[in-house]
């Protein structure tokens, strides 16, 4: 699976040059494919999204996401008495959590305005939390690999291929929520017959490291966190005004 995306970029490139070029130039393409004229008319059929259409594919994916893996890192050393092996003191862990983007349904006084910081159902007992209880810093990485099958190849021709498909990893520290107390189920914070002590955590963003795909066609790179947080449902006070709700995300209806 690793290699497809290799795969799949070479054998765009020998299409390409198989199918615009004279044999005799492929050479030069090779080794300078900006220069030529007809490799650049075949690059517009693959322009990149803008940052910005990128920030909004991003704001929509966090929108669309019910769980995402956060990462933090062990305690160095080990608290004495825990169950965690000592040879794990200060390794990474991915581990997938329940996130939503419900900001914007927050009481006013609680909200920050639909800003994009997830608001993230935290139990004390699970090693994520407990990792951040220690002092861990803390990503959240949110993808689009579950969608591979209604997502239609990138390169026609080609098989589809996961490493295609949009993600981001925001990064930022977690800030507590007060408890609310209008959700019934036996899991959420301030429920009578919890079995584990949970609470709400929003994740402030701080950096958002977007992979849209493959590079020749999507942005790979640091977002620029003002567009991150300006972005809403609608319309946006950032870029060219647009929301989430104008992109569309791999294998997603169009409107
Ligand atoms: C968390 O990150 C900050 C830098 O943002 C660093 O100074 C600190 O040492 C990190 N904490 C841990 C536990 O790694």
């Amino acid at each position: 699976m690793f290699f497809k995306p290799f795969t799949g970029l070479l054998a765009l490139g020998a299409l390409i040059s198989a199918s615009v070029l004279p044999p005799t130039n492929e050479q030069a393409i090779l080794s300078n494919p900006s220069s030529h004229s007809h490799h650049e008319h075949q690059e517009n059929a693959f322009t990149r999204p803008t940052w910005f259409e990128s920030a909004l594919l991003a704001r929509r994916m966090l929108a669309l996401s019910s769980s995402g893996v956060i990462s933090t890192v062990f305690p160095d050393p080990i608290p004495p008495n825990s169950r965690t092996p000592a040879s794990v003191a200060g390794l990474p862990i991915g581990l997938r959590e329940y996130i939503a983007d419900c900001d914007r349904a927050l009481p006013d006084k609680l909200s920050f305005g639909d800003n994009g910081d997830p608001t993230i159902l935290a139990l004390r007992i699970a090693t994520t939390f407990r990792n951040i209880g220690a002092g861990s810093n803390v990503t959240l990485e949110l993808d689009w690999w579950e969608h591979l099958e209604e997502a239609v190849p990138v390169y026609p021709g080609l098989p589809r291929s996961p490493a295609a498909l949009p993600r981001v990893t925001l990064f930022g520290y977690l800030d507590p929520l007060p408890s609310l107390s209008h959700h019934d189920a036996v899991w959420l914070p301030g429920a009578s017959r919890s079995p584990h002590a949970s609470f709400w955590a929003r994740l402030i963003v701080t950096q958002a490291y977007w992979i849209g795909g493959f590079g020749d066609v999507q942005q790979i790179g640091w977002m620029d966190v003002t567009e991150w947080k300006g972005i809403r449902q609608w319309s946006s006070s950032v870029g060219d005004g647009r929301g989430w709700e104008d992109v569309r995300l791999p294998g997603e209806k169009q409107r």
